[in-house]
This record gives structure tokens, C-alpha cells and sequence, in this order.
């Protein structure tokens, strides 16, 4: 879910509310709602099930009374399905409060049953309005809302961001986190809360990241956080990379579009001051020490979704170059199996949000458990590298759309960064091969730039498959996480049964899928870089080409060996092996949003899903 608080200028709030709403859009977009504290002193509270342009519409048509305090929030449904009624802000203490949360309230049960025999009325089915009946009932009791909240957290299980207003106390907007995320915007007469900073980037670029188990009051004038007894603690400011303009369409048909064009610069970004004279620079890890690096004995990747694939990208490249055994788990796999873990096993999250609650149980554990954890995360202020011993930023830019492109690239190239510092302090790459590999890396963005050419090539595509109902993707070696995305892509965008496959594992099983014609997308390896797997991946093409596979390959320019048994060709620029995931992906992102906008689907918000997974 994602959440926004306002307080400050005269009638401002409504603008405030949707605007950041809007750039919060991805966290959730099943309803939406504000709860505006009105000049007048009057709270006012409209919600709306589906998209955010249901709440704007009914906005237009009815506008609640401007204000300068207020809250919003846009809905990932847990509890109860996506109606108006369990959508937020919940009411409570005759309407006069209003509360908005993300997260889940696991011990919602017995507090329900406490209020309901004390007489309390439920709207909604939702754990929320649970919390805002306690809450009323604790403002009514204590008169103020940052002690009500004390109280009221002191008794929730759980994972919760929770945000109220009380039309008694106008001009306050309180917050309390547990396991979810919030982060303060400073203003000048005017203070934010938001899910991440994208909620107020087009305000101020000052910002807060608030603790665990911490509660946030804010004022036009003030900002005051304490821990969940009241005991003020200190926080840090920090300057907002992204600017506001990279939050918005700027003139594309869709987030997803710009977001794939802009992954050049998301891997320039990501390599820009790392790699000075060839020798890799992560100034991130210094406290850590070469020393203390060379003697990790062990590796293992947690991450979920497009992420771990990256983590299984970068496995292929950690090995080579660093000779460490690297395992990729997803994060809630591994949180929950009685994992082996040892002070010289490095756990090394991936997060583009930096907030997945899967990932960030995962890293507590690992940590509680005695392990180094270094996060890879492309959000400033987010709890997981808050919760990690270092952490190395990509610098993708906010990723809007719910699939995600250019912050994929972007944590490739940080894991190979990190992958070519971890070979240099433990000797296993000489710096002449550190120099070829860091020349190839710093090679990618105007490779990529190329291999978007293709474009047009894989909208052709993308029209005559519309009709497909299943698609597979192969790969061998580090095409195979590419194969997997693949398929990922098109189920999230597209919803077309795709699966990804281990070329090599075609024949155990797979091959059964193939009938004529079936579409099936092959990356194939370099025929130099890769002498010994292009023929057998060629092989695995005839196998499947003589089972009447409509075969679309995506293969190095010049590739001639491969032309005469595929039906489509998609080329793409000459790199190293281990390079070639960075490129390979870009088409299959393309054909995803080609084929979901043909279908005339929202590729920024596919059905089901949030950007953002904040529970467990
Ligand atoms: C969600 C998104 C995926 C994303 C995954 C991990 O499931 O829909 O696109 O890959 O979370 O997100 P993270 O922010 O941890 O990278």
C-alpha cells in the first residue's frame, strides 16, 4: 500500500494527497482514499474502490473542503476484498478520526472481539479499522493523538505503517512503523509522511527515514520522533537523489516504456565513480575491509521476483571471478528453512524497493543468525539497508511501473561490481583481466542503447502473438535467469502462461510441452565467446524446431550458424558471456509491454499485483 500525510499550507492538502497518491500509485491500486481536516475544523473522508481515477473523478464530482492537514492512501488488498468500504482511511470516534495503514495486523481477532463486546460497530472487514477504533477509543480516553498512538501500538501484532489525523487537533498528522515503511519529507511551513520519498519528492528533497518501532508527529513547524514509549530519538536528514521530473511519464505512453529506455543511463549511473583507472571502487564497503571480505567462505543470494534472477545472473559472475560458492534463494524460502549460515557466509539481498518484507525478514534473519548481510537497493531511506551492515545503491532512478527493467540492469551491474571488488581483495583475477572486465562493464549502456533498436522488430512480433496461449523461454548458462525474466515479464504484463526453462533441460521433460506452433523464445550464447555452449544450444533449437516450435531467437549480431533454424532473429550487440543477460533481457522486456499494450492491458499496473510487498 502506499501512504501519504500532509501538513502545512492553507487549502493545500487535497493537492498534496493525490498528487502523491499518484506517484505511489505502484505500491497498490486495488482503492483509494483522503481524509482532510477542513479550515473549519470538520474532518471529511472520501474512498473509492479501484484505481486511483475512481478517487480523482468522484473528486472532480463531489470536492471535499479544502484543507491544510490531511492523509491518503492507495490499497493492495490483504484483508477483505477491494470494495469501498474496506478501502482507507478508516473512521473511528464518531468520524472526527481517520486512520490509514499498510501492513498486517496478525492479532486483529482478539482486539475485534475485545471492541465488539464493548459495544463497538465494524464497517469494514478490514484489521485497519480495528486499529482505528482502538485508536478513537484511546484518543477518548488520553485527548491526544501521539499518546493514543503509544498506547495502541503496545498492544498490535504485526507488521504496520499506520498514519491518523483527529479533527480536534488540526494541523497534526501522526505515524507509527513496525517491519513497514515511512519516511519524512521537511518542508519549510509544511511537513510530509510517505510510504518512500517519491510521496513528496515534488515538494522537498529533505528527508527523514524513520526507525523501527517509531512514532513520527508532525506539524507545519515541527517534526518530533519517538520510540514507542514516547522517548525521543534522533534522526538524519538526507538529500533526495532523484529528482521530481524522474517520477513522472515525461511524454511516454507508459512508465514501463521510459523506464526500459532509460536503462542505459541506469547502468551508467550505477557504474558512474565505481571505476577509477579499472580498479573498482565500492567506498560503501570500506568499514568492512579488504581483509575482512577475502576471507568470506560462502555467498547467498536473497531476493524475490525479477531480483533474484539478477541474484542468478551475478551467481554465474561471482564464481568465475571470485571463485566463492554462491547459493540464489528466494528470500521466503530461505527465512523458513533452518538455513546453515556462519560468520564467513556473506547474505547479499536484492531489493529494488528496498522495502519487500519477504527480503527484509530474510536479512533479519540472517543477521540474527550471525551473518554479514550487504543489501543491494536502488531506494534511498528504505528499511533494508537500514537492517543490512552496508549497502551498495543502484542509481536506476525511481522504477514506477510494476515490472521491473531498468532496476534489473541496474542490479546486475552493481553485483558485477561488487563481484570484480571481491576478485581483486581475494587475488583471483589479475588486474589485467580486472581491466578487460571493467572496460566490457563500462561498455554496457551504449550496447544497450543499441539493442533498443530493436523495438520495432519485437512490436511486429508481439502483434502476431496475441493470441498465443503459452509461451516458453530458453536458456543455458547466464541466459537461463534471462529465460526466466522472460517468462516472468509476460505473465505479470501480458497474462500468458509463460514458463523459462534450462535449454539443457528440454530434453528431460519440457520437450513434451513443444506441439506445432508453439512459440519459444531461445537465448542464444555467443558462437566466440561461448564455443563450447553454442552448438548445443543449437542442437536444443533443431530438437525443438522439429517438433514445429515457432522459434524466436535472440542472438549476437553476425551469429550465421543459428539463421537457418529460427523463424525470427533478434540481434544483439557483441559482448563478453558473462555480459550478454544485460542485453539479451531488453528485447524480452520489449516483447512484454508490446504484446500487454496490443492486448490494450495497463502495463504499469497489471491486475493482482503491487510493486511494493510489504507483507509477508
Ligand atoms: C514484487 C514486484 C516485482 C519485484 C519483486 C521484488 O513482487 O511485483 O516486480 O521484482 O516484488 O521487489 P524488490 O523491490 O524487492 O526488488
Amino acid at each position: 500500500c502506499g501512504i501519504v500525510g500532509y501538513v502545512g499550507g492553507t487549502n493545500k492538502a487535497v493537492e498534496v494527497l493525490m498528487g502523491g497518491l499518484r506517484r505511489l500509485e505502484y505500491r497498490g491500486y486495488d482503492s483509494a482514499g483522503i481524509a482532510v481536516i477542513d479550515e473549519a475544523g470538520v474532518l471529511n473522508s472520501v474512498k473509492r474502490a479501484g484505481k486511483l481515477a475512481m478517487l480523482s473523478t468522484e473528486l472532480q464530482n463531489h470536492p471535499v473542503n479544502p484543507g491544510r492537514t490531511g492523509i491518503g492512501h492507495t490499497r493492495w488488498a490483504t484483508h477483505g476484498g477491494p470494495t469501498d468500504e474496506n478501502a482507507h482511511p478508516h473512521l473511528a470516534d464518531n468520524g472526527k478520526l481517520a486512520l490509514i495503514h499498510n501492513g498486517i495486523i496478525e492479532n486483529f481477532g482478539p482486539l475485534k472481539a475485545e471492541l465488539l463486546a464493548e459495544g463497538y460497530a465494524f464497517e469494514s472487514e478490514t484489521d485497519t479499522e480495528v486499529a482505528a477504533v482502538l485508536l478513537g477509543r484511546e484518543y477518548q480516553r488520553v485527548g491526544d493523538l501521539g499518546e493514543a498512538f503509544r498506547s495502541v501500538v503496545a498492544r498490535l501484532d504485526g507488521a504496520f505503517t499506520l498514519l491518523a489525523v483527529h479533527q480536534d487537533q488540526p494541523g497534526v498528522v501522526v505515524g507509527a512503523r513496525r517491519n513497514s515503511p515511512l519516511v519524512i519529507g521537511l518542508g519549510d511551513g509544511e511537513n510530509f509522511l510517505g510510504s518512500d520519498v517519491a510521496a513528496f519528492i515534488e515538494y522537498t528533497r529533505r528527508a527523514v527515514a524513520i526507525g523501527q518501532d517509531q512514532i513520527v508527529t508532525i506539524t507545519p513547524e515541527s517534526v518530533t520522533v519517538t520510540d514507542f514509549f514516547g522517548t525521543p530519538v534522533e534522526v538524519e536528514e538526507f538529500d533526495v537523489a532523484w529528482d521530481a521530473s524522474a517520477s513522472d511519464k515525461g511524454g511516454w505512453s507508459s512508465f514501463m516504456a521510459k523506464e526500459v529506455s532509460e536503462q542505459p543511463d541506469a547502468v551508467a549511473n550505477t557504474l558512474r565513480g565505481r571505476i577509477v583507472d579499472g580498479v573498482v571502487v565500492i567506498p560503501e564497503l570500506a568499514e568492512f575491509g579488504d581483509d575482512a571480505l577475502a576471507r568470506i567462505r560462502r555467498i547467498v543470494i536473497i531476493a524475490c521476483g525479477t531480483a533474484a534472477y539478477a541474484g542468478q545472473v551475478a551467481k554465474y559472475a561471482i564464481e568465475k571471478w571470485a571463485k566463492v560458492p554462491v547459493d540464489v534463494e528466494l528470500s521466503h524460502e530461505f527465512r523458513y528453512r533452518d538455513p546453515v549460515l556462519e560468520n564467513d557466509t556473506l547474505v547479499l539481498s536484492i531489493s529494488q524497493s528496498g522495502e519487500t518484507m519477504d527480503t527484509l525478514m530474510a536479512v533479519k534473519y540472517a543477521r540474527e543468525a550471525g551473518a554479514v548481510a550487504i543489501s543491494i537497493c536502488n531506494t534511498q531511506g528504505a528499511t533494508i539497508p537500514r537492517e543490512s551492515n552496508a549497502v551498495i545503491y543502484t542509481h536506476a532512478g525511481p522504477e514506477v511501473a510494476v515490472a521491473s527493467t531498468k532496476a534489473f540492469v541496474a542490479q546486475i551491474a552493481a553485483l558485477y561490481l561488487f563481484a570484480l571488488h571481491l576478485a581483486r581483495v581475494r587475488g583471483t583475477l589479475s588486474s589485467a583481466e580486472l581491466l578487460e572486465q571493467t572496460a566490457e562493464l563500462q561498455a554496457i549502456p551504449e550496447k544497450i542503447a543499441t539493442t533498443l533498436l530493436q523495438g520495432d522488430a519485437v512490436r511486429q512480433l508481439a502483434t502476431w502473438m496475441t493470441d498465443s496461449r503459452a509461451v516458453l523461454f530458453l536458456g543455458r548458462h547466464v541466459g537461463f535467469p534471462i529465460a526466466l525474466e522472460g517468462a516472468l515479464k509476460l505473465k505479470e504484463l501480458a497474462y500468458i502462461h509463460a514458463e523459462g526453462f534450462a535449454a539443457g533441460e528440454l530434453k528431460h521433460g519440457p520437450i513434451a510441452l513443444i506441439e506445432p506452433g508453439q512459440p519459444v523464445f531461445v537465448v542464444v550464447p555467443s558462437p566466440r565467446g561461448s564455443a563450447h555452449l553454442h552448438p548445443k544450444v543449437v542442437s536444443n533449437i533443431q530438437e525443438i524446431r522439429a517438433r514445429g516450435a515457432r522459434v524466436i531467437v535472440i542472438a549476437e549480431q553476425g551469429d550465421a550458424a543459428v539463421l537457418p533454424f529460427a523463424d525470427t532473429v533478434i540481434h544483439i550487440p557483441l559482448a563478453a558471456p558473462l555480459f550478454e543477460p544485460l542485453l539479451a533481457v531488453v528485447p524480452l522486456q520489449l516483447f512484454a509491454m508490446e504484446l500487454a499494450t496490443a492486448k490494450g492491458l495497463d502495463v504499469d499496473q497489471p491486475r493482482n499485483l503491487a510493486k511494493s510487498v510489504t507483507v509477508e
